[in-house]
Parts: structure tokens; C-alpha cells; sequence
């Protein structure tokens, strides 16, 4: 599928994918919602909300690394390149790195199409020599860039450590369209979250200020617009916590008392304490996600971590085929 130039949103209401996704998962043994739509325009303002928190580390870290190794960075990348920026978001983190990488292009892809246009408005104002096209993609479901992102040097950005939202598997599959979208001058320059002690892990997805549960209860709103859905967001509740087996942080929503759903085309009734699955969040030692990149077609180049080693940043290559 080629991606959708901005404007099309690909989570429009009543679109019949969603439908049958979002119908799928809730009459499944184990209920399920996908984490993007936790990703409305009110979704990614809480995001943006979280990333602020004491507790939620990640951002500030992989903030540390980018501005005390951007030289290295930026060594290691290039100049001139296609930056390709994995949902972009606010562009922050992007625009951020524009001094010293200089792109020619900017190509930032995000779901939330609405949020990433304002974004992308301002951002093109403050940089006018750099050719800025937001693309409204959801590149969970595999995409191909059009011709007008030039077809070499093309360097993906994904910061964040998102990619531990996907499975291994589908991490690896992920990152395959990746590579099958660059030629073999091509790179990545990701964020991952490393593994740590549990109770740093559990108070980053369960803040004092409730904003995180806010996020996870802001989902079933999203839903309710989406499937037409009648969630009452009193009756759940947020619940996350690091498992240590699977290397992840799982995030639920829970029923506060036997709840009876509908949505359009279907309905439900969930048992108080029952639990609709709405995030994973994996966590990677730095062997194992060299390996996860080697599956996927790249090689890894060079590594920045904080002293802690709580987070890297990675530049990989395109490993020709
Ligand atoms: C976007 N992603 C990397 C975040 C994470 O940490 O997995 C999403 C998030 N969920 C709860 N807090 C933040």
C-alpha cells in the first residue's frame, strides 16, 4: 500500500477495517484493543503530557544522549539525507537534530493526521530550506514511500523506543519494511528502552498525576468516535505492570463492575475484574535487539546509551541483499 498523502485520515469513523479490527479484539477470549488508537488528537496531547512526567524517563534519557552524542550522531548519519520520521508526532524530536543533520527532506508519517499537520505548519516556517512532506500513515500495517521522497540516502527515524509497542515478530516485520523501503545507502536511527529494575519500569506507567491512566482511558473514547461504541469511562480502570518473563510492560483496562458494551455490530458483556489488553511495551537488552535488526535486514553501525544504561540510541545500515 502506498502511503496516503496528509489529509486522508486513516482512522476515519466508520471506516469498515477498524470496525472489523476494533470488533475483533473486544469479542476475543482475551479482549484486546490495538495501541494505536490510543492516538487521537487528545491521545497524543496526553503523550505529550507523559513524556513530562518525573517518572517516565524515557524521553529525558534518550533526550541526554541525543544532545551530549548529536556530533557523533550526526557523523555516523550524514548530511543531506531523506529523514524519514516514524510517528512524528509534535516533529520535536526531528527538528531537534535539523541543526546538525542539515536533511534535505523531511518526511514525517503519523496517524494522527490532524495533529501532525498543525506541527508540520509551524515547523516548516522555522526551516524553509528543508522540503517538508507529512504523510498520514498507519505503518503498523506495512507501506510504501511515493516517488517524491527521494530514493537515496533515505534514513529512517523512529525515536522513542515505539517500536517496543510492536512484538518481537511483528517488530522484525516492521522493521523489514523498512529496509525494503531504502536502497543500500540507507539507514535507521532508533530509540530503544533497555531492560532495568521493575520498580522503575512500574512507576513510569503508573505516574502519581494519573496522566498515564488518562491516556489508557482516553483509548475508549477514541473507540466509543470510532465503532460507536457506549464505554462508560467511569467503570474501568488503568493497570500496568512490568513482566519481567516477557520483558514488557502490559497495559489493561479493567472493569470496575459488570459492564454490558456495545458498538456497532456487536456487543459484549465483560465480568468486573475483567480486562481489555491495550499495550505492550518491550524492553531489550542490547544483544537481543542486535539481533531482532540482524532478522530484519540491518546492521548495526553505533550505539549511545545514558551512564545508566537505561536507554540507546542506534544507527544500523541497510545490509545489502
Ligand atoms: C510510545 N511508546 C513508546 C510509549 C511507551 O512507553 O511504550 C507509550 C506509552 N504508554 C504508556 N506510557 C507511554
Amino acid at each position: 500500500m502506498e502511503a496516503e498523502p496528509c489529509g486522508e485520515a486513516p482512522l476515519a469513523h466508520g471506516n469498515p477495517a477498524v470496525l472489523a479490527e476494533i470488533g475483533a479484539g473486544l469479542l476475543a477470549r482475551r479482549p484486546h484493543i490495538s495501541p494505536k488508537y490510543l492516538y487521537d488528537t487528545l491521545g497524543s496531547r496526553l503523550f505529550e503530557a507523559i513524556c513530562e512526567l518525573d517518572e517516565y524517563y524515557p524521553t529525558r534519557t534518550e533526550a541526554a544522549i541525543f544532545a551530549q552524542h548529536g556530533e557523533a550522531i550526526a557523523a555516523c548519519v550524514g548530511q543531506g539525507v531523506s529523514l524519514i520520521d516514524l510517528g512524528a508526532g509534535n516533529c520535536a524530536k526531528a527538528a531537534s537534530l535539523f541543526p546538525l543533520l542539515q536533511p534535505q527532506q523531511y518526511v514525517p508519517l503519523d496517524i494522527s493526521v490532524d495533529f501532525l499537520s498543525a506541527a508540520v505548519a509551524g515547523l516548516q516556517q522555522r526551516f524553509p530550506a528543508i522540503a517538508m512532506t507529512p504523510l498520514g500513515v498507519d505503518f503498523s500495517a506495512g507501506f510504501q514511500l511515493p516517488e517524491h521522497v527521494h530514493p537515496q540516502r533515505r534514513v529512517f527515524f523512529y525515536p522513542g523506543s515505539s517500536i517496543g509497542n510492536f512484538s518481537p515478530p511483528q517488530a522484525v516485520a516492521l522493521l523489514r519494511n523498512l529496509r525494503d523501503n531504502l536502497g543500500a545507502d540507507g539507514g535507521l536511527l532508533i530509540g530503544i528502552d533497555l531492560v532495568k529494575q521493575s520498580s522503575v519500569l512500574d512507576a513510569a506507567y503508573n505516574d502519581a498525576l494519573g496522566v498515564t491512566a488518562a491516556f489508557n482511558l482516553n483509548l475508549l473514547r477514541h473507540v466509543n468516535r470510532l465503532a460507536g461504541a457506549n464505554f462508560e469511562l467511569r467503570q474501568w480502570q488503568h493497570c500496568a505492570y512490568f513482566d519481567e518473563a516477557a520483558s514488557r510492560i502490559e497495559m489493561h483496562l479493567q472493569a470496575q463492575c459488570d459492564v454490558s458494551v456495545r458498538w456497532q455490530g456487536g456487543e459484549r458483556q465483560f465480568a468486573r475484574g475483567e480486562r481489555i489488553h491495550t499495550e505492550d511495551s518491550y524492553k531489550y537488552t542490547r544483544s537481543g535487539f542486535r539481533q531482532l535488526l540482524g532478522s530484519a535486514g540491518f546492521e548495526e553501525v553505533q550505539c549511545w546509551t545514558d551512564t545508566s544504561c537505561w536507554f540507546a540510541v542506534l544507527y544500523a545500515r541497510a545490509v545489502n541483499r
